[in-house]
């Protein structure tokens, strides 16, 4: 059996990563650590939760103690935990940086003492690149971030990378585009949107609403970090976009359409300071190595929009009992002036 660390497990890429690899590989032994932050939920695991090829730890990877003996027994390490909502990192940036700089930290140092390792993937994220104005981002690109969340992804990116230069450790670094899907939680514009069309709730937009992003669903992520794993080369970068540019004003009409909402539910509201116009990623590197998303985004989006609405025993209990995501809430949206 190949053990695996995989962080972050209990949160919605990395949940979905583990459900998937789980199914595609008989042969792993899979670790999932996770803190449990309010973003990650151990109902995210139920599917493996009675395998006898999957363990849930629960801890910080901050947390040498707990983390590093994990990190040295095994052969692959999967690396996506973070604190991960940008929104959150402009109200408060302290734990960006214990989590996503100082965490990813305390795994690499661990990794250098990690005999059977055979991989550490760092999972990155295209918004170290900045906001891109035209063409697409490569992997040689300068890295630009102008926010708390992108320049603590950014740090990790480079400090993983460093790890590779100075010690050999087998890192190879991914930077995928946003992701959608199951699973998500619900303060992500999708999952957030979806949910308050579905109770007829105002969409709070910001800005203009011109602002692009890249789409990719997280099925078609799973997929390009597994031929990473398999077929890439320590030490480099590779992008993984869903090459589904849309602006938010046209999501935001979908999820709507998807949802039977009139537009009227559309609430144009104030900017997310330094907001990040555009992403686009160039992905012809992780092509080259046989990788295609699967995924049309407009059935995809649909396919997203029904697993909410089967699925509000998911959902519900955070928007509407979970006093500290109810807190959240209003902080972010409950006095923001109209665009
Ligand atoms: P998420 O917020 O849904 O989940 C994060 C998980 O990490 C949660 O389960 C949480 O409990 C756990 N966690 C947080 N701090 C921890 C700590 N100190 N120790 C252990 N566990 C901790 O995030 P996500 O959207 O699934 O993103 C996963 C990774 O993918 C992140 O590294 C993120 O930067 C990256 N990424 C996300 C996207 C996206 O669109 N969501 C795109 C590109 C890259
Ligand atoms: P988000 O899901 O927070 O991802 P990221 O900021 O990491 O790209 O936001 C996606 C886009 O949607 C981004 O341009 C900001 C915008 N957005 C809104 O217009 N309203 C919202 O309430 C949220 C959460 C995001």
């Amino acid at each position: 059996m190949i053990r695996v660390l995989v962080t972050g497990g209990a949160g919605f890429i990395g949940s979905n990563f583990v459900r998937w690899a789980h199914n595609a590989h008989p042969d792993w032994q899979i670790t999932t650590l996770d803190k449990l932050t309010y973003a990650g939920r151990l109902d995210n695991l139920a599917d493996v939760a009675e395998s006898s090829r999957h363990r849930f730890v629960h801890g910080d990877i901050a947390n040498t103690a707990v983390a590093a003996p994990l990190v040295r027994e095994s052969e692959l390490v999967v690396h996506f935990a973070a604190e991960t909502h940008v929104d959150r990192s402009i109200q408060s940036a302290a734990d960006f940086i214990t989590t996503d700089v100082i965490g990813t930290f305390v795994l690499l140092e661990a990794a250098r003492q990690a005999p059977a390792l055979r991989r550490f993937i760092q999972i990155s994220t295209d918004e170290v690149y900045g906001s891109v104005p035209e063409g697409a981002s490569t992997e040689t690109d300068e890295l630009r971030p102008r926010n708390p969340y992108s320049a603590s992804k950014a740090g990790a990116d480079r400090l993983a990378y460093s790890y590779w230069a100075t010690y050999d450790v087998p890192v190879i670094v991914t930077r995928a585009s946003n992701n959608y899907g199951r699973n998500q939680f619900p303060e992500k514009v999708i999952p957030l949107f979806v949910t308050n069309a579905i109770d007829n709730i105002a969409l709070p937009l910001y800005g203009d609403g011109l602002n692009v992003r890249d789409w990719l669903h997280v099925d078609d992520h799973c997929r390009a970090i597994d031929l990473v794993i398999e077929q890439g080369t320590n030490g480099e970068v590779y992008n993984i976009g869903g090459g589904n540019e849309v602006r938010n004003v046209d999501l935001t009409r979908r999820i709507l359409d998807l949802t039977g909402r009139p537009g009227s539910l559309i609430r144009p509201v104030a900017d997310r300071p330094g907001h990040d116009r555009r992403y686009a990623l160039d992905t012809t590197k992780l092509r080259r190595l046989g990788w295609t998303p699967a995924a049309e985004f407009e059935s995809g989006l649909a396919a997203t929009v029904d697993w909410y609405r089967r699925n509000e025993q998911w959902w519900r209990p955070i928007k509407e009992k979970d006093q500290a995501f109810r807190d959240y809430y209003k902080t972010q949206y409950g006095n923001r002036a109209g665009a």
